[in-house]
């Protein structure tokens, strides 16, 4: 499916698909998402069907106004209100208790529902024109990278979707902030651009952090996000994070083995050879965020043997990176 330009005219035709219980992929301020009408089950089951997703990995129901999270969560506390009307739209999903009418597709069977209205102005415009929640999660295969761009998507699921509606690249580049606001203390389930300083400022409270799971660390179900996988995001190019320091020698030893490499440099600049395929990234967060799925799908488009990335700082503004960093390189880490 080739993306259209998203005018008003292809806006109309993406909410009447919607109508009809088509799939529609569209721009956020994050990612794309593959969307379909969340009031109807067949439709939502067509996008586990698409994404080769479990059914049970929850979906996050896109809004186009807060009035409409009434039709959606059985109670909006406080905290729910005040982080709406400070972040949305925006980078931020809410995690609250669903209302019984929501269908169970949507939520992958769980009592509780994540929602979010994106900034983004063809997101909005197809809200506001379909007058109904979307479901979308991101518009990528299970477990691969989310896309940031309307090609992305078209080299992801073909056409398997009905419409793709091109907006550009995606601002922000990672997925949303998830914050669980269902238990007594606020939680962090995936860190994003908004940050938890931010979150915590508005909230007056501290978040309880839960961290990415290590998949072999069985304990940590309880507290996880259903659906968050510590290989999620991830480039099917074996990929490792490797330490500034130790760079040089792991990419004398890879050179001596003849292998072709990618490295998504930060501020280690080697000299090119032949056999090495570096994309050096910004300094600053936003910026890096911005572009890096774009950067992982490019190295993972010319058959390498490995990619690795230059670990970048542990400071708050690249928590969102360097969680998507982990995931991605969860494989190899783990080993
Ligand atoms: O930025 C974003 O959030 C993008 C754009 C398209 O809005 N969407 C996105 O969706 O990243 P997805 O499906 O790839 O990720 C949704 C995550 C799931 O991994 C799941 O862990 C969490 O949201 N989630 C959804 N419903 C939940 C629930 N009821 N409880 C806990 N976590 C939930
Ligand atoms: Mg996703």
């Amino acid at each position: 499916m080739k993306p259209i330009f998203a005018d008003n005219a292809a806006i109309d035709r993406a909410a009447a698909l919607l109508s009809q219980g088509k799939l529609v992929a569209f721009p956020t301020e994050t990612v794309y998402g593959l969307g379909a009408d969340a009031a109807n089950p067949q439709a939502v089951m067509q996008i586990f069907n698409v994404k080769g997703r479990p059914t049970a990995h929850p979906l996050i129901v896109h809004i186009g106004n807060i009035e409409q999270l009434k039709f959606l969560a059985q109670k909006i506390p406080d905290s729910a209100k005040k982080l709406a009307s400070t972040f949305w739209p925006g980078p931020l999903t809410l995690i609250l208790a669903k209302k019984s009418d929501v269908p169970s597709e949507v939520t992958g069977g769980q009592n509780t529902i994540a929602i979010r209205m994106p900034d983004h102005p063809v997101a909005l415009a197809l809200l506001n024109k379909f007058d109904g929640a979307i479901a979308a999660p991101s518009a990528n295969i299970f477990s691969r990278i989310s896309p940031t761009q309307a090609s992305h998507v078209e080299e992801e699921l073909g056409d398997n979707v009905d419409m793709i509606l091109d907006g550009g690249a995606c601002r922000i580049g990672v997925e949303s902030t998830i914050i669980d606001l269902t238990g007594p203390v606020p939680k962090l389930l995936r860190p994003g651009h908004i940050t938890v300083a931010e979150i915590e400022a508005v909230l007056e409270t501290e978040l309880m952090i839960i961290s990415t799971p290590n998949p072999k660390d069985t304990k940590t179900t309880e507290n996880r996000a259903p659906g968050m996988m510590s290989s999620h995001y991830a480039p099917t190019t074996p990929t490792a994070l490797c330490e500034h320091d130790k760079l040089p020698a792991i990419l004398n030893n890879l050179r001596s083995q003849n292998k072709r490499v990618g490295l998504l440099s930060y501020q280690f600049n080697p000299p090119e050879n032949r056999l090495m395929h570096m994309l050096c990234m910004p300094e600053q967060a936003e910026s890096y965020a911005q572009i890096l799925y774009t950067c992982l799908r490019e190295l993972d488009s010319r058959e390498l043997d490995i990619i690795l990335i230059e670990e970048t700082p542990d400071t708050e503004a690249w928590r969102a990176i360097n969680d998507r960093i982990k995931k991605a390189t969860a494989a190899l880490t783990d080993r």
